[in-house]
């Protein structure tokens, strides 16, 4: 992660949130389609108390919809108020103010009763390193930059950013850690981009990557490299056949490895490969 976690780290970030948290009406957990499990922070609940919370489905362009609906409705399930976006194309942003007023019916009803129109709801983003917090803030809010300005002779103190006139967001994003002892939730945060390539072996990560299309979404891989290979061929052969088929050879027939691998990974995370889910809802079961 661009970001390491250890427990004294945790404990002041911890700390940090909760602070936050005693500020805010709602808390809105953004998590990433692709892996909403394994970008999802495992002390979440207990984190936020008994604080109306929401997820947001982010970087659907990126993922399967049949199970980006699935994920949906999970959480919706749970009680979760559930938006899905896309912040390259701002897809499902404008679904962020009615999901929070839904949220928050009862509290604007309060507000009502006591006579305070126009009093503003303040909500918190949290959520993983890059799972598109910053990004998403700097959409519902229309700016260019996240970050507070920090300008000697204003007052410090928590900075607010309208969305409209009564919705109010904290300009800094809780920053929240993932389930990093988990190896298979660390392989997909790699994949996925949200841990550093050269913190991985390469060719260790794509393969694992080959291997999980390979059982999930074999048609999408026969499709872009032409093999045909067992469906339960591990991740090494499938490189390897791969690597075949486009031809990348060393010196004495055998197949470059490295370079496959660059070139799945770079067509995967550019999407050239479709659109992929890493985790269903039935992995809370496992
Ligand atoms: P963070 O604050 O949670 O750390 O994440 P941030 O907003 O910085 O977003 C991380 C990267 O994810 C950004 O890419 C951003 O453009 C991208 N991103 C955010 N939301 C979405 C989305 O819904 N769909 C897609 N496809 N990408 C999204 P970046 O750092 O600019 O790199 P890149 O865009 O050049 O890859």
């Amino acid at each position: 992660m661009n970001i390491q976690w250890y427990p004294g780290h945790m404990t002041k970030t911890r700390r940090m949130i909760e602070a936050d948290l005693k500020l805010v009406d709602g808390v809105c957990e953004i998590l990433d389609a692709r892996i909403p499990y394994s970008s999802r922070n495992p002390d979440i609940a207990a984190i936020c108390g008994n604080k109306p919370r929401m997820v947001i489905i982010n970087r659907i362009d990126m993922a399967d919809p049949k199970q980006t609906q699935r994920w949906a409705d999970f959480f919706r399930a749970q009680g979760l108020f559930v938006i899905q976006t896309d912040c390259k194309s701002r897809r499902g942003i404008s679904t962020f103010q009615p999901a929070v007023r839904a949220m928050l019916r009862e509290k604007l009803e309060r507000y009502a009763q006591k006579g305070q129109i126009g009093r503003p709801l303040k909500l918190m983003i949290v959520g993983i390193p890059n799972v598109g917090k910053s990004t998403f803030i700097n959409q519902v809010t229309g700016r260019k930059s996240a970050k507070a300005e920090d300008r000697p002779g204003v007052t410090r103190g928590k900075q607010w950013v309208n969305v409209d006139q009564g919705l109010l967001l904290l300009d800094t994003p809780g920053i929240l850690w993932p389930r990093f002892e988990d190896k298979a939730v660390g392989m997909k945060l790699a994949y996925t981009g949200a841990v550093k390539d050269d913190v991985v072996d390469k060719e260790a990560l794509a393969s694992a990557l080959l291997e999980m299309l390979w059982q999930r979404y074999p048609d999408a891989v026969r499709e872009r490299y032409k093999i045909d290979m067992p469906a339960d061929a591990p991740g090494w052969e499938l490189l390897e056949a791969c690597g075949r088929k486009r031809g990348f050879l060393l010196a004495r027939g055998e197949i470059n490895l490295e370079r496959m691998a660059t070139v799945l990974m770079d067509e995967y995370r550019g999407g050239k490969l479709g659109r992929f889910t890493f985790e269903g809802p039935e992995i809370y079961e496992q």
